[in-house]
C-alpha cells in the first residue's frame, strides 16, 4: 500500500510537470505575468515599426487607440509646427503613418481606454492631446502636480512610460504606476 502511494505521487508530480511544460500560455502571456500586468492591456500595443521609430523618439510612442481618427488626421497635417518642434516627415512615411494611426484609431477600437475616451470626447471638436480629453484629465485628476510638473524626472504627464511602467504593452493600470523619485502609486 505505502509503496503504491509514492508511485501514485511520482505519477501525479509528472503528469504536473508535463502539463506545465506543454502549457497553452504564449509567449506573450507569460510576458505579462512576469511584468506583472492586470487584467490585459487597455489599449493595442503601437506595432507599426516606422510609427514607433519617427514618432517614438522624441516621446513615448502614443498607442492609436488614444484619439479618433479626426485627431490623428488634423496632428499629422500639422507636423511642421507640432507642439512647437518641426516633426515633419518624409512623404511615404507621412502616408503610411497616417493611414496605421487612422486604421487603429480610438473610434475603431473596442478596447478599454479607446472607448472611454471616446465616450468623453466630442469628436466635431477633435482634441489634439490625450492629456486633454475628459477621460484622461479625470483618471489624473488625483495626482499632485509636484509629483510629475515639478519633477525632473518626469516634467509632464506627455510622458505616460515614466510612470507607467507597462505603458508600451498598453497596460495603464493603477496598479502598475512607479512614479520616478516618488514610488509606487497607492490610493
Ligand atoms: C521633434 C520631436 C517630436 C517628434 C519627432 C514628434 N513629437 Fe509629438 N510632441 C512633441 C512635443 C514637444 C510635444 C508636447 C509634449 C509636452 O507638452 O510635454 C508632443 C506632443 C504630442 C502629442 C500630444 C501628447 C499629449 O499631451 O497628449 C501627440 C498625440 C503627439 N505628439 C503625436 C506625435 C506623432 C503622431 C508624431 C509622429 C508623426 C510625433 N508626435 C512626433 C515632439 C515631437
Ligand atoms: C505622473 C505619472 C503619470 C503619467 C506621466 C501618466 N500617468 Fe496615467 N495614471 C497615473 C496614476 C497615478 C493613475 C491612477 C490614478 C488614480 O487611481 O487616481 C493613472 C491612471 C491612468 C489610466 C486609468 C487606468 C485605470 O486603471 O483605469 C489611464 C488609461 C492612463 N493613466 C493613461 C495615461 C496615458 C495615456 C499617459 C500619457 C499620455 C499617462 N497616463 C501619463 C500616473 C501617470
Amino acid at each position: 500500500m505505502k509503496n503504491r502511494n509514492v508511485l501514485w505521487i511520482a505519477l501525479l508530480g509528472a503528469t504536473l510537470t508535463a502539463g506545465l511544460a506543454g502549457s497553452a500560455w504564449s509567449d506573450d502571456d507569460y510576458r505579462k505575468f512576469k511584468k506583472g500586468m492586470r487584467g490585459g492591456p487597455d489599449v493595442a500595443k503601437a506595432e507599426n515599426p516606422a510609427y514607433v521609430k519617427e514618432c517614438g523618439s522624441c516621446h513615448f510612442a502614443y498607442q492609436p487607440g488614444f484619439l479618433p481618427s479626426e485627431s490623428w488626421i488634423k496632428l499629422m497635417a500639422g507636423l511642421a509646427d507640432h507642439f512647437g518642434d518641426n516633426a515633419e516627415l518624409a512623404p511615404e512615411d507621412q502616408k503610411s503613418i497616417t493611414d496605421y494611426l487612422t486604421a487603429n484609431s480610438a473610434d475603431k477600437s473596442g478596447q478599454k481606454a479607446a472607448v472611454k475616451i471616446m465616450k468623453s470626447i466630442k469628436t466635431s471638436q477633435p482634441p489634439l492631446r490625450i492629456t486633454q480629453t475628459p477621460y484622461f484629465v479625470h483618471e489624473h485628476r488625483e495626482i499632485p502636480l509636484k509629483l510629475y510638473k515639478d519633477n525632473p524626472k518626469v516634467k509632464s504627464l506627455s510622458h505616460c512610460n515614466r510612470c507607467h511602467v507597462n505603458a508600451g504593452e498598453g497596460s495603464f493600470n493603477e496598479h502598475e504606476v512607479n512614479i520616478p523619485g516618488v514610488g509606487r502609486w497607492e490610493d
